[in-house]
């Protein structure tokens, strides 16, 4: 009886001080109050890129200590007295690191390299990566697992499969790599993102009662709440270590998997007036993928999701209904994240490299 005790015990890594990077995001700003609320130390790291007032979209729930600093500039002492980090900073979708290839292997990939470098070295127990299903490319029909082949088709899914490679490598009995590819994100959080299927989608129906599908609706696209996300983030961190050591986990469940043309359908049984057109030419996005959970779920079978794509798209028509945004509020630059980035450059608040001038 006293073996098996003491072998889970050593399996329960003690974790207070947890730093999340990228913390100011559409996941991250879930993520820090989930964390403290159940009593974590955090610590968030973000450049900011998305801290104008106009991106705020809720009120955001602030970290107990804030670093504003680019990864790229990350030091070891940044690290300091910190047992296990959530790496969510990065040009976080597929248009965004479209910009310039180079500057998001910069920062996805080798900035991403020296954070982990230094977790390790520093003494963090574990390093929770915010990876994406869609290192998967196009899959057809087939259902993927986490042993399929990937096949990153964008420089932003290039840049998840290779971090996920170095990050691996590190692993050893005292640093513990968990790697989440998540499916994409929908749903609102007080940094609202418009540039994702399902929110913009919504947003569409609700400001000009039409969708406007740019492909001819058949890709498949695994979905997932960015609350959800945050909640496994959690789950995650407080999983035994033989358990989460070295695994990637597909996050998502199988009933989410979608067809964009199904996505719209169901924006459309809540904003019901919505007319629904498919693409004439649709656009080379080629993506399409359909993804297993099954594993997520044998590894935490007491997880329980908490939204449905539904249940998100009614939240976010309360939310409009009782506080209306502008149309153009729901438009503009406020929730794109390509589209802030070049009003930053624009104004020349960052440089080309994305650094802040002051910087
Ligand atoms: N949203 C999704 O659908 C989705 C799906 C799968 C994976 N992910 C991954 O999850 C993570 C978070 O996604 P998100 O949707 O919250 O993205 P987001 O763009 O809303 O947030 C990313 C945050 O990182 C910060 N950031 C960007 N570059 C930085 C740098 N060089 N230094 C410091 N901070 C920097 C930004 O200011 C921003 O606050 C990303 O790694 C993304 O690739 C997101």
């Amino acid at each position: 009886m006293v073996l098996p005790l003491l072998y889970t015990l050593e399996n329960m890594v003690n974790i207070k001080n947890v730093l999340v990077t990228g913390s100011n995001g559409y996941i991250g700003s879930l993520l820090v109050p989930l964390l403290k609320q159940k009593n974590y130390k955090v610590w968030g790291l973000d450049t900011s890129y998305f801290d104008d007032p106009e991106c705020h979209f809720k009120k955001t729930t602030l970290p107990d200590k804030f670093i504003k600093k680019d990864i790229r500039d990350i030091k070891a002492a940044d690290l300091k007295n910190i047992d296990a980090v959530c790496h969510l900073a990065a040009l976080s979708n597929d248009p965004l690191g479209e910009i310039n290839p180079k500057l998001t292997r910069d920062i996805n990939l080798t900035a991403s390299q020296k954070l982990a470098r230094f977790a390790k070295k520093v003494g963090v127990k574990r390093f929770l990566f915010s990876s994406s299903c869609s290192v998967y490319g196009v899959m057809g029909d087939q259902e993927i697992t986490e042993e399929s082949p990937v096949d990153p088709k964008t420089a932003y899914a290039v840049s998840k499969v290779e971090f996920e490679k170095s990050l691996l490598k590190l692993a050893d009995k005292n640093f513990c790599p968990v790697i989440l590819r998540n499916a994409t994100a929908y749903g609102s959080s007080p940094k609202l993102r418009l540039d994702l299927v399902l929110n913009n989608f919504a947003a569409s129906a609700f400001t000009a009662n039409r969708i406007n599908i740019l492909s001819d609706g058949t890709p498949w696209r695994p979905m997932i709440h960015a609350e959800d996300i945050a909640r496994l983030f959690v789950a995650l961190l407080k999983a035994p270590t033989d358990k989460v050591a070295g695994q990637i986990i597909n996050c998502g469940r199988n009933e989410e998997n979608f067809q964009i043309g199904e996505i719209a359908k169901i924006v459309k049984s809540v904003f019901k007036k919505t007319e629904v057109s498919l693409a004439v030419n649709p656009d080379k996005d080629s993506r399409t993928y359909k993804v297993s959970f099954n594993k997520l779920k044998k590894m935490l079978p007491e997880f329980k999701f908490k939204w449905t794509l539904q249940k998100a798209v009614r939240q976010l028509k309360t939310d409009w209904e009782n506080n209306p945004p502008p149309t153009k509020v729901l438009t503009s630059r406020n929730f794109m994240r390509l589209r802030q980035l070049n009003h930053l450059i624009d104004n020349k608040r960052i440089n080309q490299k994305l650094f802040w001038h002051h910087d």
